[in-house]
């Protein structure tokens, strides 16, 4: 009886915690790294720092800007999200799926290529990452790497062929045996690792994929504890786990559990060779920086600016107004990668849900002009914008003269530096003529000050000493202020105030925000909520969808740039009210070389919004403050979109997801539901409204069919529950469209690589290798003894 509850409890961990798909494991997760291996994430980093370095210079990967972590962040996200798919194997390379799996990996790159050209970076990293998941897997899943060690390969060359165009892989036949049972019923180490038939390339079967079944018992399992497969066909219980896999550093998982670091090493090189090869020898430098998110000052928003000025004009000028009463679906919008603009217009509510969506991981703030409508001269009725401003750290601009419209441009170009670090990011509601004021550090990483505000009629600076600080131009040259109806911007460069904490005092006129952002190399590069998740069991941290919810704990992970002695995450109200200090999350000294990376449990997440703040002391040390733009909206519902964030949707194809709704708010209510997207390619959601009890969980579908000419590319799908008691929630999924699939025909084939001539191919490499003909910089990835050890 004991023995049994301790078998059933190890096995419920196991199942719980570690439960093991086919893949290397996917993210860099506290729990997981060190123990379980080199993730699909670090291997994603690892090869495109390298890349980095070719391209945009020495040093480019040492400390890489917010921009280009975030691009790091997309690829490498995108990778690990396809393990919540382990019913295709080819996504995996599992069960000898070789032809599919490189039809994959040409297609996927072939679309990288084409959304570059289209500067559509968002789809761009989501295709390339999950390309390089199905690259990565065939070094783990595959016999290549046994092959290539046993044929006296003394680096590690990655396969030739995977994803080139116009290349095939043959597979050995169904009946070909590949694999014979270990020795002594082992699942791991020196007995198992000689299983293998020398038949030439091969991969494990996993159970669960019904395209890829095990045709005999003599072909080889993925293996461990999870894998199905390795019980089928007669195979004793005894020899339950066994296969090739290399995925893991666990013995429990990994029957190829000796083999891992020279796999992941190996993927990382193939990773590496397959983002050139296929991807960025096809495209230009600036499409490169584009991918890499190295564009800052590229991509200028003033390109497209006079354009939509022109459509702004339309409406905001007085003799070209229409009927404010009527009611448009879509706001004008001037969005690049960095800022949003938006003329706010009398927009639907859907509208306006969708421009929040699409500004979700902005850099920088949605600003919104508005015109002050003379006819309502008192009211302020912002239609919902000026929430939505505030909750992206932006403004409610708003003009009413022709004059102002004329000065708008010049003003809307003072806040539109998209390099900027946030410092403070503050609103609220005040009396007209209300004194507000705000204490926050100045540091001197900050090599310039920009102060933005709206509803704020002047403000005044002053010193730790209590004294005023000069703030006018025509006394201090590195002074440029503009003015914009009860709008401010004031930008200091060159001779920044010293450090120290100093106070700005606004005079307000109702509604108000203050930014204060600077130059500088220590920022605030992300934070975001993450949980357990991976089909079939909980394998990495992956971000929540939607908002974290009020009276739980979440788990989350963060980055900052630069260098600092001391740093603590802090909740904060708009009005820049403490709410608690996230002590527990923490630095994470094993993956310093990404930046510094924060990982750990925050306190409970409170009611109300909140902004998240970095405080510490940098390496001077002088106290700093940053902050993240966007404030977080906490919600009393929790929503699930499995497989989501991974989702593509191919032209002409109908797809359904299942939506999951968990009331957790303590309070029976009623949420209405609604879903819009970008490309108008949602067309049905199967219900308008829930009822759910407290802690009851319901489901209802989202239906999307993009047409056969659909406009290829990224797509925010929206999906909003609003309570009628309490809060809802809105997750925002990023998709891909992409265009249907094409079967590669015979003709189109110029290189065949056959299953059973692998060997010879590998000797055909190493004699080249040896003479010099093919380079290879294997010594950049270096791993030693579990650890990073630089590239
Ligand atoms: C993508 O595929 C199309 C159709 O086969 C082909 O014409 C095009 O050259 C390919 N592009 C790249 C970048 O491989
Ligand atoms: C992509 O962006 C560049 C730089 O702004 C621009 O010159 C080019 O025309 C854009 N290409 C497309 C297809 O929009
Ligand atoms: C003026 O403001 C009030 C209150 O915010 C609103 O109900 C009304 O529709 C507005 N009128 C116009 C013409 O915008
Ligand atoms: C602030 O002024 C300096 C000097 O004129 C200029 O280089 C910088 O771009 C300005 N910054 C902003 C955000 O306008
Ligand atoms: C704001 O701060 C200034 C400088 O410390 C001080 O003189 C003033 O009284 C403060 N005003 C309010 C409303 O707190
Ligand atoms: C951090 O400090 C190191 C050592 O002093 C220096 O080499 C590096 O440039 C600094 N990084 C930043 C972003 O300031
Ligand atoms: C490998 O298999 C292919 C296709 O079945 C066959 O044409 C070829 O002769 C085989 N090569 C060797 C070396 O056996
Ligand atoms: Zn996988």
């Amino acid at each position: 009886m004991r023995g049994f509850t301790v078998v059933a409890l190890h096995l419920l961990f196991y199942l719980a915690i570690l439960q093991h798909a086919s893949s290397f494991i996917p993210t860099d997760t506290k729990a997981a790294f060190g123990f379980f291996g080199i993730s699909h994430e670090t291997q994603t980093k690892n090869a495109i720092k390298v890349i980095w370095e070719g391209y945009f210079g020495k040093g480019s990967a040492t400390i890489p800007s917010a921009a280009m972590t975030r691009a790091l962040k997309e690829i490498a996200g995108a990778n690990a999200f396809v393990d919540e798919d382990q019913i295709n194997g080819e996504l995996h390379f599992d069960g000898e799926s070789f032809i599919l799996g490189q039809q994959r990996l040409i297609d996927l790159g072939n679309w990288t290529v084409q959304a570059v050209r289209r500067n559509d970076s968002i789809a761009a990293r989501k295709l390339l990452g999950q390309a390089l998941h199905t690259v990565q897997d065939f070094y783990s899943h595959s016999n290549y790497l046994e092959m290539l060690l046993s044929t006296g390969a003394k680096k590690l060359v990655p396969h030739p062929g995977l994803g080139v165009e116009g290349t095939m892989f043959y597979p050995l036949g169904p009946t070909v045996n590949t694999c014979n049972p270990c020795e002594n019923a082992l699942q791991c180490g020196e007995g198992c690792e000689k299983n293998l038939l020398p038949a030439g390339l091969t991969s494990g079967y996993y159970g669960g994929e019904p395209a890829f079944k095990k045709p005999t018992k003599y072909k080889c399992s993925h293996g461990g504890l999870l894998d199905t497969s390795s019980l089928l066909f007669g195979s004793p219980v005894l020899y339950a786990g066994q296969g090739i896999n290399k995925d893991s550093k666990s013995c429990k998982f990994s029957p190829h559990v000796d083999y891992h670091e020279q796999a992941a090493n190996l993927a990382i090189i193939a990773s590496r060779q397959y983002i050139i090869g296929v991807v960025t020898s096809k495209i230009t430098m600036n499409q490169r920086a584009l991918l890499f998110g190295n564009d800052l000052g590229l991509n200028s928003l003033w390109n497209d600016y006079p354009q939509w000025w022109d459509l702004v004009d339309d409406f905001i000028r007085l003799h070209k107004r229409e009927d404010p009463s009527v009611f448009y679906r879509r706001a004008p919008m001037l969005h690049n990668a960095w800022h949003t603009f938006v003329a706010a217009k009398n927009v639907h509510e859907h509208g306006i849900a969708l421009v929040r969506a699409m500004t979700r991981d902005k850099l920088h703030p949605i600003q919104f002009v508005k015109r002050d409508a003379e006819e309502n001269a008192t009211g302020t009725d912002y239609l919902g914008w000026s929430e939505v401003a505030a909750e992206t750290g932006g403004h409610v601009i708003k003009v009413s003269e022709d004059e102002d419209i004329e000065k708008a441009a010049d003003f809307l170009k003072m806040l539109s530096n998209p390099d900027l670090a946030e410092v403070l990011s503050v609103g609220g509601a005040a009396q007209k003529d209300d004194v507000v004021n705000y204490t926050f550090p100045i540091d001197s990483t900050l090599e310039s000050l920009l102060f933005s505000t709206s509803g704020v009629s002047s403000f005044e600076l002053f010193s730790p000493d209590g004294s005023r600080y000069p703030l006018d131009p025509s006394m201090n040259k590195n002074i440029r202020v503009r003015e914009l109806s009860d709008n401010i911007a004031l930008n200091i460069s060159i001779l920044v105030p010293p450090a120290g904490t100093y106070t700005v005092s606004l005079k307000c006129s109702g509604d108000y925000t203050l930014s204060i952002s600077g130059k500088s190399d220590l920022f605030l590069v992300g934070f975001r909520f993450t949980e357990m998740r991976g089909r079939p069991g909980h394998e990495g941290a992956f971000p929540i969808f939607g908002s974290p919810v009020t009276g739980q704990s979440s788990l989350a992970e963060a980055w900052m740039h630069g260098n600092f002695s001391k740093g603590a995450f802090e909740f904060r109200a708009k009005q820049n009210k403490f709410i608690a200090e996230q002590s527990s999350i923490k630095i994470d000294s094993e993956l310093s070389h990404h930046g510094t990376r924060f990982e750990g449990q925050s306190s409970s997440i409170p009611a109300d919004d909140f902004m998240v703040y970095m405080k510490g002391v940098n390496d001077q040390g002088e106290e700093f403050q940053r902050a993240l733009l966007h404030m977080i909206s906490p919600s009393h519902v929790k929503l699930d979109l499995p497989k989501a964030e991974a989702a593509m949707l191919e032209a002409g194809k109908t797809v359904t997801i299942p939506v999951t709704v968990v009331n957790t708010g303590g309070v029976d209510d009623s949420f209405e539901i609604f879903a819009v997207d970008e490309k108008d390619v949602v067309t049905d959601v199967s219900k308008d409204k829930i009822n759910l009890k407290a802690g009851e969980t319901g489901t209802f579908d989202l239906t999307m069919e993009p047409a056969q000419d659909a406009v290829v590319g990224s797509n925010h799908i929206l999906v909003s529950v609003k309570g009628t008691k309490t809060r809802g929630n809105k997750a925002v999924v990023r998709a891909v469209i992409h265009p249907p699939r094409r079967e590669i025909l015979e003709s189109e084939i110029t290189q065949r690589y056959y299953a059973n001539e692998t060997e010879q191919l590998i000797k055909d490499m190493i004699a080249k290798e040896e003479q010099g003909k093919l380079r290879l910089r294997s010594e950049d990835f270096i791993w030693r003894d579990g650890a990073f050890a630089g590239y």
